[in-house]
């Protein structure tokens, strides 16, 4: 009998314990399909991390000291333990009588949310696992539980459709992408904002609109989006023991990721028409209101936002989005035809990147103190 048997990843109190927990349920329970679209690596899917560890390793927080211990300590005393898990305000799920197209692209979704939160879990834990800073080492463990706790629940949802992703594989087969710690400040920090933004979006439209929650998993966001808040605030002191981030060329990066990160989050979510549907959610709408609270969070630390009150910015993700529906297509066709379609479409997305990328951003100066409370 498996010592982890009976246990649910929401009441792991570490990451190693989460992790036994999935791959006791892995040997029970695995599906192909769901693995083998997490394990896709596209410009759109989420992807695995590796980067310098000994580099994070050698961060000291001592300037940023009180604010760090504040919110460890918030981490520490761990107000989701337990949550992430059905209970009785789990409505029954007919996935059978749901309609196929929104199926499908639900379906998608969690896939690819679970994706993106082991994907944080395995770069933490990983960190945690070869630092020796006890400061850096007990932030990514307290991280990497969370995360792992989140992706265990997408999977408990996933089972109902008769799926799973497997997470010990995943771990093992999918490719890692190797960034600079700077580079992984900079992207994990506007993910988990941005995840937050997302979060808290939409539960608070369903809070409204209670008749759209077409999925029990939605009632779980305002807690979740909490952890990710969290995560957020520690990047957020991770940047700022060292000010040369967040200035001069690397200012040029920042823009990059911002950039990058918000064109892949409106392309992504133009590919689940009906999906948002279901939601009672206009992805433009949605798109714009995420991207204002995040902008609004992130001038915690970044000394620009992008003007995305710039008409050219609007269509510039239009145009972005067309682009890469194009390239799927191409994809399809094959053949000669497809290949030239291809190129024209590669083309027309870097180009709509490029447009989007050199709107001038808006300056403001940045806050002394960093912290921040979920506000929205
Ligand atoms: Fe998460
Ligand atoms: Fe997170």
């Amino acid at each position: 009998m498996n010592a982890h048997a009976g246990k649910h990843t929401a009441d792991a109190t570490t990451v190693e314990e989460g992790l036994a927990i999935a791959e006791a349920q892995d040997k029970e329970y695995n599906d192909e399909m769901a693995t083998e679209t997490a394990m896709a690596n596209t410009l759109l899917t989420p992807r695995f991390y590796t980067t310098d560890f000994d580099e994070l390793d050698s961060i000291d927080v001592t300037p940023v000291r009180e604010e760090w211990d504040k919110l460890i300590a918030r981490m520490v005393s761990d107000p989701n333990k337990g949550h992430f898990k059905k209970n009785e305000d789990w409505d029954h799920v007919d996935w059978d009588g749901m309609e196929p197209q929104l199926k499908k692209e639900f379906i998608d979704f969690l896939i690819s949310s679970c994706t993106a939160e082991f994907s944080g879990c395995v770069l933490y834990k990983e960190m945690k696992r070869r630092g020796n800073n006890k400061d850096i080492t007990q932030l990514f463990q307290l991280m990497a539980r969370d995360e792992a706790r989140h992706a265990g629940f997408i999977n408990d949802a996933l089972r109902e459709a008769g799926l799973r992703v497997n997470l010990g594989f995943l771990t093992q087969k999918k490719k890692y992408t190797y960034f600079r710690p700077k580079f992984i400040y900079y992207a994990t920090y506007l993910s988990e904002k941005i995840g937050y933004a997302r979060y808290i979006t939409i539960f608070r439209h369903l809070e409204e609109h209670p008749e759209h929650r077409f999925h029990p998993i939605f009632k779980w966001f305002e807690e979740w989006c909490n952890d990710e808040f969290s995560h957020g605030e520690a990047f957020a002191l991770l940047m700022k023991t060292d000010p040369k981030l967040t200035q001069g060329k690397n200012v040029w990066w920042i823009k990059f990721f911002l950039t990058a990160v918000y064109g892949t989050m409106y392309v992504r979510d133009h590919q689940r028409p009906a999906f948002h549907k279901a939601l009672g959610v206009d992805p433009d709408w949605y798109a714009h209101e995420v991207f204002t609270k995040t902008s609004e969070m992130t001038k915690q630390i970044y000394p620009i936002t992008l003007d995305i009150e710039n008409p050219r910015w609007q269509r510039g993700l239009e145009r972005l989005q067309k682009a890469n529906a194009d390239l799927a297509a191409a994809k399809e066709t094959g053949g000669p035809v497809g290949l030239v379609r291809r190129a024209s479409a590669s083309t027309r997305a870097a180009a709509a990147f490029v447009g989007l990328f050199l709107i001038p951003a808006k300056r403001h100066n940045v806050p002394t103190s960093t912290r921040l409370e979920p506000a929205y």
